[in-house]
């Protein structure tokens, strides 16, 4: 079963979607661990509601990005996790997270990128005036909302829609999205014959060697 690890900040309501798919036996996976740079965030609430392991961290109590990511990944080895899923992480991942999980960490935006990266997507596409906007899962790379593009879907802005019942029809395409695209995803990998977790991390101990 591979193990995944969500990092999130806020309301956690795709991190949610993906512990009920899990649940739900449309996701072969584990949510082994939720990763929380806010300990007031909302998520943190849900994942004690369903007994997931809580990483909660206070980033001002670190010198810098790389020594709390040097725990977070301490922490990720110990639980033995295979993949970063990132659902309203509002940090960029630095260079040693990266370089831990090379390939393994994917994000979801709610826009259909390369179209409106960073903060409020949804409000940036309403501005906009666009007639098309969606949701986006994409793999994770030193940039904003900028890795390879793994999944997208579209949702059309009626001309009924205000910023809410937009926010509303985005927010419902990505609960959907992200459990299934993780689900593809996975199984994708696993029929390449990709890395197992074990694999995985002695080419990162031969690396550091
Ligand atoms: C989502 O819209 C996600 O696409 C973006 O941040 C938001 C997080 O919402 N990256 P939630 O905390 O999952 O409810």
């Amino acid at each position: 079963m591979m193990k995944l690890a969500v990092f999130a900040s806020g309301s956690g309501s795709n991190f949610q979607a993906i512990a009920d798919a899990v649940v739900e036996n449309r996701l072969d996976a584990e949510v082994s661990l939720l990763v929380c740079d806010k300990p007031d965030a909302y998520v943190v609430k849900r994942a004690e509601a369903l007994d997931i392991p809580i990483f909660c961290f206070r980033p001002k109590a670190y010198d810098n990005k790389a020594a709390f990511e040097k725990e977070i990944t301490a922490r990720l080895h110990e639980a033995e996790v295979d993949w970063i899923v990132l659902a309203g992480y509002m940090r960029l991942i630095g260079e040693t997270l990266l370089a831990a999980f090379p390939e393994h960490i994917i994000n979801i935006h709610p826009s259909l990128l390369p179209a409106f990266p960073g903060l409020d997507a949804i409000g940036q596409a309403w501005e906009a005036g666009v007639k098309v906007t969606g949701v986006t899962v994409h793999y994770v790379d030193e940039g904003m909302d900028s890795g390879k593009i793994i999944a997208q879907e579209a949702v059309a802005v009626k001309p009924t829609d205000s910023l809410a019942s937009l926010t509303k029809a985005v927010q419902a395409v990505e609960h959907r999205l992200y459990p299934d695209t993780i689900q593809s995803l996975l199984k994708e990998r696993l029929s390449q014959g990709g890395p197992t977790y074990n694999e995985h991390q002695t080419s990162i101990n031969q690396r550091i060697e």
